[in-house]
């Protein structure tokens, strides 16, 4: 019988210096697939912290142009643009979120004429951050007296709100609703306007997350309950399936799982039926529960983020929406 001591197979000798573990690495993580999302604010004289997310900003439009100059700089070239208007500008519909002159449609018009096409400009088309009740559509009262978010009508919204993006520069809107059919009415609607180039980047399998938390902050959410009627259940993979499909067949250039790391099954899942590019978004709770621990000294932060990141590429993603894009791209050039 052979013994298995001493072995002949020792996984060790790809282990035993930095250049030879580089050099076996089975994931790379490339800075030019990060995407940084921003938080513009109206009614700022200055940048302002967030509190649930330290070192990320609600910004001002001058503020925001630098930023996005720093994170070109450090690799990153890819941003999803997040609006926070005046509690005054909210109503029931979030019109202020498809107006020309709506926070965010300016803050996209401001950096697609700074960068023109050195930089990619995401949209996050979604009303809950414009809309008085905070909900992700408009609402109405069922035959039972619910009120509920109307899916339909929401979608002549969200088909509204896609072009006006496109229009204010966006090469890609972000569809995070979970309405259904919103792909394909939005993608309709772009073509009729002459927006065939501007391409969708659809959260396909988003959940009902308490990960979101910090970012109901950073946006101001005006949101009482909970989004549980349109996001996923957190006990489903299979629906993720379905979900992914519906959208692709509805012409989802890219599609997304979020949150991430809860979701790395999902994500595999995703990744291996994609045949559109994958991305996920390591979202708020994320981001604040590392950076948490790492302020009380619990654990290391810049290995922590990077193997966070390296999980997710692990796990098949093309693309990761990170709040840490520049501070790892930093550490990605050493
Ligand atoms: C909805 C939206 C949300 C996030 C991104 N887009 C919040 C929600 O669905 O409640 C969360 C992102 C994060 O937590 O970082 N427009």
């Amino acid at each position: 019988m052979n013994s298995i001591f001493p072995p002949h197979r020792r996984p060790r000798r790809l282990r035993t210096s930095p250049v030879m573990r580089d050099f076996t690495a089975e994931t790379d993580l490339n800075p030019s697939r990060f995407v940084l999302p921003m938080f513009i604010a109206d009614g700022l004289d200055a940048p302002r912290d967030i509190s649930s997310l330290p070192g990320v900003q609600q910004h001002t439009t001058d503020s925001l142009l630098a930023a996005v100059e720093g994170a070109a700089e450090a690799g990153v070239k890819a941003v999803d643009l997040f609006g926070v208007p005046l509690d005054s500008d909210k109503d029931a519909d979030g019109s202020c979120g498809i107006a020309e002159d709506g926070v965010l449609n300016r803050a996209l018009s401001a950096v697609r004429e700074r960068f023109g096409d050195d930089v990619l400009v995401i949209a996050d088309t979604c009303l809950d951050e414009f809309t008085d009740h905070g909900h992700c559509g408009v609402l109405t009262v069922d035959d039972r007296g619910r009120t509920v978010v109307e899916n339909d009508a929401t979608l002549q919204r969200y088909a509204d709100m896609a072009v006006a993006q496109a229009n204010a520069g966006a090469h890609v809107v972000s569809p995070s609703g979970m309405m259904d059919g919103q792909v394909q009415v939005i993608r309709e609607a772009l073509d009729d306007a002459g927006h065939q180039d501007v391409s969708i980047m659809a959260y396909s399998a988003k959940y009902a997350s308490a990960f979101y938390g910090p970012f109901r902050e950073a946006v101001g959410s005006s949101l009482q309950g909970d989004r549980r009627t349109y996001q996923q259940d957190a006990r489903n993979l299979r629906e993720s399936i379905l979900e992914t499909q519906l959208d692709i067949d509805e012409g989802a250039d890219m599609v997304m799982v979020k949150p991430g790391m809860p979701y790395l099954d999902v994500l595999r899942e995703i990744a291996d039926m994609s045949p559109v590019p994958v991305a996920t978004y390591q979202v708020s709770g994320e981001y604040a529960m590392i950076s948490a621990a790492a302020q009380n000294g619990w654990i290391d932060l810049e290995p922590a983020i990077m193997e966070s990141l390296y999980g997710l590429r692990r796990a098949g993603a093309d693309i990761i929406l990170t709040y840490w894009a520049v501070k790892a791209a930093r550490l990605l050039k050493g």
